[in-house]
């Protein structure tokens, strides 16, 4: 795999060329401080009029601690943990408010090839979905993936020699979607051939996929030929679909074709060594899990402690765990007020 291919697949290059096929999306460029901040280990949460947290505040100024007369106050200059200053990106965090609203106010962030699919546990609920910049900061900032791209997208690249191309980073905001994970697949594609599909989620058992393995295989072979195929800027490249409940196959990403993408069901050696992978005479091989049996474990089990809190273990960065659990506070309550308020609004 060449850096050249790497280049290739970021997502501003191959959704201009895909965009009737895939989710709709907004690309934000990512000013250098805010690269700095993914980056720095230190602060964890980001102050801003997008999200309801109260500015980080340590005197005791607030009504709450005047009534309370009886509680002894630390004088400022003597608090154990003094304000930290939270960056503030304004004007990013205002285009970013923008984008997210014009895409239905719930948003899959990434950069220019990986979504923080290693730190979705530390969010609220669980998941990629993102509604502010705080939300999408503190998945980026949990994330090793997120890192990776920041730090060494070409690590893996077979050129290593050549000098590495500029990239422009950016963040990705993608229209959120409830895909269902037994209608994820990977298509592997070499030389413009369509030659391996596996299913995407094959840690899990999905009767459909055996039930409609011809149809599954025929839908993603006609996607391939009739919208994916010579319209790329390579020819191997790796293309993730979905195919949802009416048959209708959409392109989710575009990965490089070598060891950086996940082969799933299939091993590298497989398919780079002749395309040696099983392949029908008139279609790709496709494979998927076929019992219960063989159900593994999921891949993102092992991330689960983010570079964050193992700062915190070994004690480097005693803020961290007070700007996170700040952040989570937060967000807590501003769910709680929105469950309030939907309570109030349903219909008796
Ligand atoms: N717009 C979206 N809304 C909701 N979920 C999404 C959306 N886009 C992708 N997903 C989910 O997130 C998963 C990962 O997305 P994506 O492939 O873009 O990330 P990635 O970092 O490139 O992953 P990989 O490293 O496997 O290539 C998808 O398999 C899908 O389940
Ligand atoms: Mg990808």
């Amino acid at each position: 795999m060449k850096k050249e291919q790497v280049v290739n697949c970021q997502f501003s290059v191959w959704y201009p060329i895909f965009k009737k096929h895939t989710i709709k999306s907004l690309i934000l460029p990512l000013p250098q401080n805010v690269i700095d901040y993914l980056l720095d280990d230190g602060t964890l949460v980001v102050s801003g009029s997008d999200h309801n947290t109260q500015q980080t505040n340590t005197n005791n100024s607030d009504s709450e601690a005047e009534e309370d007369v009886q509680t002894p106050s630390i004088p400022p200059t003597q608090s154990v943990f003094p304000p930290r200053q939270a960056p503030e990106f304004p004007e990013f965090t205002s285009k970013v408010l923008e984008a997210i609203n014009s895409l239905g106010g719930r948003v899959f962030p990434k950069l220019n090839w990986s979504a923080p699919r290693d730190a979705n546990w530390i969010a609220l609920n669980s998941s990629l979905e993102s509604r502010s910049l705080s939300d999408i900061f503190l998945l980026f900032k949990s994330s090793d993936f997120i890192t990776h791209d920041l730090t060494q997208p070409f690590l893996q690249c077979s050129d290593q020699d050549s000098p590495d191309p500029v990239i422009n980073y950016e963040l990705v905001l993608r229209k959120w979607s409830e895909l269902i994970p037994g209608g994820e697949f990977r298509c592997f594609v070499k030389e413009n051939k369509l030659i391996a599909i596996s299913q995407r989620d094959y840690t899990q058992y999905y009767q459909h996929i055996l039930k409609q393995e011809e149809q599954i295989r025929q839908a993603i072979g006609d996607f391939f030929s009739q919208h994916v195929q010579y319209n790329f800027l390579d020819e191997d490249f790796v293309f993730d679909v979905y195919r949802d409940s009416l048959g209708r196959v959409w392109l989710i990403d575009l990965n490089p074709f070598g060891e950086v993408t996940d082969s799933l069901l299939f091993t590298w050696d497989e398919l780079t060594s002749g395309g040696d992978v099983a392949q029908r005479q008139d279609g790709p091989a496709f494979r998927y899990t076929t019992s219960e049996v063989t159900v593994q474990p999921s891949p993102c089990l092992s991330y689960r402690i983010p570079r964050d809190f193992v700062d915190l273990s070994t004690g480097e960065d005693a803020y961290k765990l007070i700007d996170f659990l700040k952040l989570k506070k937060s967000q807590q309550e501003e769910s709680e007020e929105e469950e309030e308020e939907e309570e109030e609004e349903a219909p008796q």
